[in-house]
């Protein structure tokens, strides 16, 4: 984590003495370069002298010294980067007298960023989520957080226009459309996985598939499905003897027109045969729990958003909630 660095990446003390000795070494060799260069003055009256050697046969120069400006310039510059190198890390692993750092500097800063934010967010903290999502200054920040955050993924309409990214608009849930199961998609992420080569061969990919399409009623080959309907056996453990899949559980229902892969037989087969990998990361530690929320109920109030089973919703809520 970028905050708690700050120990240079040094092996052995070696590299730190390695590299502070260089740069002494290199300014103390520039200092006298410099005073060895320049310890030659004009006495008054006295003219600088044409040098003997010449370059492409008539180009010659004087024995001038340095311009007094850009001497004293580059002392400047010494003395500028001596001072550096004792306020600001540098010199191998010393911190510098300031004990600045590039990270403390950004964690700083990001506090401050938090707690400007939280200020805004303090009104929504530990609100009901489908009041939350009936407030439109709050959906406004939502979609804000929703369009840095989440948008490069499931689209900027959350409609997951890219494939393989669920439509979060569409009431069809992999995890569940209650505010509890959404704001645990958001906070610790979620990993589906369909193992690849169930079936063993690609014929009985393609009968499976084909019963897959039966049981959505969409169109479909009846001999495969027929020849199916069997195998579909080493499915359902997952999808449910009927496909529907298993509410909350990640496993997707197959009989509707939400796919996260694709719904044409190709597709399916390229399931079967391949399997699938769906990994959505985490934000807790990124966002914290006041974004999470508001996010939380942007996404339940896209469309989709279940009522909580257990307790039904408080009047207020209810008239909240998005039509369908
Ligand atoms: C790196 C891509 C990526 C990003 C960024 C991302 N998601 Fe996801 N999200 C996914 C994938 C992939 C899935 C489906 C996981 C699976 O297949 O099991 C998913 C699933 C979800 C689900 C569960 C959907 C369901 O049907 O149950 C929700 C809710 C969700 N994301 C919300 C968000 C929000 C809010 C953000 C922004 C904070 C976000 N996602 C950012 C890739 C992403
Ligand atoms: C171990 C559990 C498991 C088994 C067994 C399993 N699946 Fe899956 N399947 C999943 C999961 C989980 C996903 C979603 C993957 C993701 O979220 O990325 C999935 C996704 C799919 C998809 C893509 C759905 C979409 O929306 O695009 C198809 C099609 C599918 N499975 C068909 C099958 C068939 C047919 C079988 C039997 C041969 C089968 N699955 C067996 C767990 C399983």
């Amino acid at each position: 984590m970028i905050a708690g660095y700050a120990v240079p990446d040094f092996v052995s003390d070696f590299w730190h003495f390695y590299i502070a000795g260089i740069t002494i070494v290199s300014i103390i060799a520039v200092m006298w370069f410099l005073k060895a260069q320049t310890t030659q003055k004009l006495a008054p009256g006295e003219k600088a002298e044409l040098m003997e050697h010449a370059w492409d046969g008539d180009l010659q120069e004087f024995n001038n010294p340095l311009p007094r400006w850009w001497l004293y310039g580059f002392w400047g510059l010494i003395v500028f980067s001596i001072i550096y190198l004792v306020l600001y890390p540098g010199l191998g692993k010393f911190a510098g007298v300031w004990n600045w750092s590039s990270a403390t500097q950004y964690s700083e800063e990001k506090s401050r960023v938090d707690a400007e934010f939280d200020k805004v967010l303090e009104p929504f903290k530990g609100k009901d989520i489908m009041a939350v999502a009936a407030d439109p200054t709050a959906k406004e920040m939502g979609q804000r957080l929703y369009l840095t955050y989440c948008m490069q993924c499931h689209g900027s309409n959350a409609q997951g226009d890219g494939k393989n990214f669920p439509n979060l608009t569409d009431g069809q849930w992999l995890f569940g459309g209650d505010p509890d199961s959404i704001q645990a998609s958001i906070s610790g992420g979620r990993l589906g996985e369909m193992p690849a080569n169930l079936l063993g061969d690609e014929q009985s990919a393609k009968e499976v598939a084909n019963y897959v399409l039966s049981l959505g009623g969409k169109p479909h080959d009846a001999a495969l499905a027929a020849a199916g309907q069997a195998k579909f056996a080493a499915c359902a453990g997952c999808h449910g003897e009927d496909g529907k899949g298993m509410a909350a559980a990640g496993f997707p229902n197959l009989t509707d027109d939400a796919w996260l892969y694709g719904g044409s037989e190709a597709a399916i087969e390229e399931s079967i045969i391949k399997g699938r990998k769906g990994g959505m990361p985490a934000f807790q530690d990124m966002l914290g729990d006041a974004k999470v929320h508001l996010l939380t109920a942007y996404v339940w109030g896209l469309g989709g958003g279940e009522k909580p089973a257990a307790a039904p919703a408080p009047a207020a809520a209810a008239e909240a909630a998005p039509q369908q």
